[in-house]
């Protein structure tokens, strides 16, 4: 396929290397609480060490909108995290990201040493230079180093001056994980083998019409639960109660062409286990036409269930995405669990996709079952729906197809 330029194709020999990763990773109280998103950096980390490169690291993590969130969401934690990871003592946090000292500190830098930058998106305090991409800003950044290389997938549906901009003014590519997912993605979910079989649930849903309205005319099937078959029952008149549904009449009556478009590939839930705003310990399984008022739909039901693993057992591909209960509320996991154990039966190829589903996956203890879990969330989704990464864009392509990374 045809690639951006890779890591493995640029000259990076002894050179000062600013990497641009997504090191936005879930903690609490100051804990790092799943550093899968680091740890696949890593390959790209250690190449840049056997290529004696300087390192000067770059990434997000949270949203910053005030000095009060700068408190919450400084990257020296990661920084001490990627000591141990690495198993390296030279790796420095400097708590500027901009201005003569991180200059000056950039200036004494030793080969083989990574320098980690405060959270790119302090910068957005109090003018947003980060995410707006800031000309002035992705300069400076661009001037620490002769080579960027983003390797922040997760980040890549961004258009921010840390993983856009500087790319416009050094020589730039992309790093390994960034091509193991663009090559995953592309090979299993854009040219899938069929029969073909998308899976989608979730609380949202009007975000979600992109990748529905991009997914349906490559797929076989499309599994409903969630927020998306709540919608659809809506479209087709049904009560579904307080679930969550979308409002949004265009949402709506675009479902309802989406349905009649593709009535054979829509397969909806026959049954549900709901619960209710009013009384935490109410419980009640359903067939989907008994739903009444009070109702909200958590999880699918035994006969959904069964209707699913037709479709599944039938299928050589399966993209999931989202989740088809609360499976973090124990009265409503079971939907996801028999889920995840009818994918792990079957022989499909299974890429899972965004970030609650990988969570599930994950919490669910289905860790390094499937073929593949990419790392991104809106990222991996907007890929999918358009084919497309804005951040991507001012890198260069390859003049020659890669052999893309991709096992
Ligand atoms: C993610 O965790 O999905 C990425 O790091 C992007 O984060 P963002 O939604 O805050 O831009």
């Amino acid at each position: 396929m045809l690639m951006k330029k890779c890591l493995q194709n640029m000259e990076i020999r002894n050179k000062k290397v600013i990497l641009r990763v997504d090191y936005n990773v879930p903690m609490i109280g100051g804990k790092i609480i799943d550093d899968t998103k680091m740890k696949l950096t890593l390959d790209t980390i250690y190449y840049l060490l056997s290529e004696n490169c300087k390192i000067i690291l770059l990434s997000h993590l949270g949203k910053v909108r005030s000095n009060e969130d700068k408190k919450k969401y400084s990257l020296e934690p990661i920084a001490n995290h990627l000591k141990t990871l690495l198993n390296k003592e030279d790796i420095y946090f400097s708590k500027d990201n901009y201005g003569s000292e991180v200059i000056a500190r950039v200036a004494k830098m030793l080969p083989q040493e990574i320098l980690v930058l405060e959270n790119t998106r302090f910068m957005d305090v109090p003018n947003r230079l980060e995410s707006t991409s800031d000309p002035q800003l992705s300069e400076f950044w661009a001037s620490l180093g002769d080579v960027y290389v983003n390797d922040a997938f997760g980040t890549a549906h961004r258009k921010h001056a840390s993983n856009y901009g500087i790319a416009k003014y050094i020589p730039s590519c992309i790093g390994f994980l960034m091509q193991k997912e663009l090559g995953m993605l592309n090979r299993l979910v854009l040219h899938p083998i069929h029969p073909f079989t998308v899976i989608m649930g979730g609380a949202k849903m009007d975000d979600k019409m992109p990748l529905i309205e991009a997914l349906l005319p490559q797929c076989d099937h499309l599994l409903c639960a969630g927020a998306i078959a709540n919608t659809c029952l809506k479209a087709l008149g049904f009560s579904v109660g307080e679930s969550l549904a979308s409002d949004n009449l265009e949402v709506i009556k675009k479902v309802q062409s989406l349905l009649l478009k593709y009535k054979n590939k829509f397969i909806l839930p026959l049954d549900a286990i709901v619960g209710s705003t009013y009384d935490q310990n109410y419980i009640q399984y359903k067939l989907i036409d008994k739903i009444t008022d009070n109702d909200m739909i958590l999880d699918i039901g035994t006969k959904t269930l069964q209707k699913f693993s037709s479709a599944i057992l039938e299928s050589e591909t399966i993209f999931l995405n989202g989740t088809v209960g609360v499976y973090e509320n124990s009265k409503f996991a079971n939907g996801s669990k028999e889920l995840l154990s009818l994918l792990k039966k079957s022989d499909a190829i299974v890429v899972v996709g965004g970030a609650d589903a990988s969570s599930s996956v994950n919490n669910l203890g289905y860790q390094n079952v499937f073929t593949y879990v990419s790392s991104g969330g809106g990222a991996t989704l907007e890929y999918i729906a358009t084919h497309h990464l804005v951040a991507l864009e001012p890198i260069k392509e390859e003049s020659e197809p890669v052999e893309t990374l991709d096992m």
